[in-house]
């Protein structure tokens, strides 16, 4: 029970790594908030929650929207007293597509929601974190911050800001007992890796690709990432902050 008598946020919780994350903080003690815009799976994983008694409180919230961030970090004070850590999750995909031919308002999306959504958490989360006396944050980067996967411009620009942003806020709040930290996942099998493999033509060879390029020879899970980013989030990962942790298998390292 790392986590009993905090409070955590999982934004893009309602799904994929979110929802095994929140799933995650729920069953070590947390009192979760996730924030999602698919409001009929969040709905469902508070009752799935409630099967083993977690606390979690789903809210309507769109990260590309500085207000619903602001009202989320809200809910969690309002709702549970504090703030002591959040995981800024929320992403899309940038369907692979020729790098001239991403659409500004692709890429403005893209932007929007990665890159500008995982601002907005940590802008609003900063100040509650300050107010129960530190705490943490973990944001979803990927290994598109470090390797070409190809084909996915705005995303990997999206992802690599990500990094530095996240080592720009664990520089200037080192001295605040407040450590920021990313993860940079491989391939995971969600529903963002299966929504662009179904979009190809060719979609077996695209999943016998993602295994092949993955040294430990097949995708993550959910849960996978849930274990790292509860290390980072927690007093286990007491000396760690600027750093992006890769959860893939091995795929940087070839
Ligand atoms: N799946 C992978 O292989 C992989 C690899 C590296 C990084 N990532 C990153 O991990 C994160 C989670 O991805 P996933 O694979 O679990 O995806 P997913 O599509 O399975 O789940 C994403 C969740 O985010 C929500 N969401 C989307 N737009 C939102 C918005 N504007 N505001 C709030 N919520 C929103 C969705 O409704 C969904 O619940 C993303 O940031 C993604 O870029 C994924």
């Amino acid at each position: 029970m790392r986590f009993h008598d905090k409070v955590a946020i999982v934004t893009g919780g309602a799904a994929g790594m979110g929802r095994a994350t929140a799933l995650a903080f729920a069953r070590e003690g947390a009192s979760v908030v996730v924030g999602d815009i698919n409001d009929e799976a969040g709905n469902s994983l508070v009752a799935e929650a409630e099967a083993f008694n977690g606390k979690v409180l789903y809210r309507h919230c769109d990260v590309s929207r500085e207000a619903d961030l602001e009202a989320l970090v809200a809910a969690a004070e309002q709702h549970y007293g504090r703030l002591d850590t959040i995981f800024n999750n929320a992403g899309i995909e940038q369907p692979v597509t020729p790098s001239t031919d991403v659409t500004e308002e692709l890429f403005d999306r893209v932007i929007a929601v990665n890159l500008k959504g995982v601002f907005f958490g940590c802008k609003h989360a900063l100040p509650a974190l300050l107010r129960a006396g530190g705490g943490t944050i973990v944001n979803n980067s990927s290994v598109s911050a470090f390797a070409n996967v190809g084909g996915n411009l705005s995303y990997a620009a999206s992802k690599g800001a990500i990094m530095s942003m996240t080592r720009v806020l664990a520089i200037e709040y080192a001295k605040k007992n407040i450590r920021v930290n990313a993860i940079n996942p491989g391939v995971i099998d969600t529903d963002m890796n299966r929504r662009n493999r179904d979009l190809a033509a060719n979609a077996d060879e695209i999943e016998q690709r993602w295994r092949s390029i993955t040294p430990l020879g097949r995708m993550g899970t959910g849960d996978e990432i849930a274990d790292a980013v509860l290390f980072l989030a927690s007093s286990q990962s007491s000396f760690i902050t600027g750093v992006g942790l890769l959860v893939d298998g091995g795929r940087v390292a070839t």
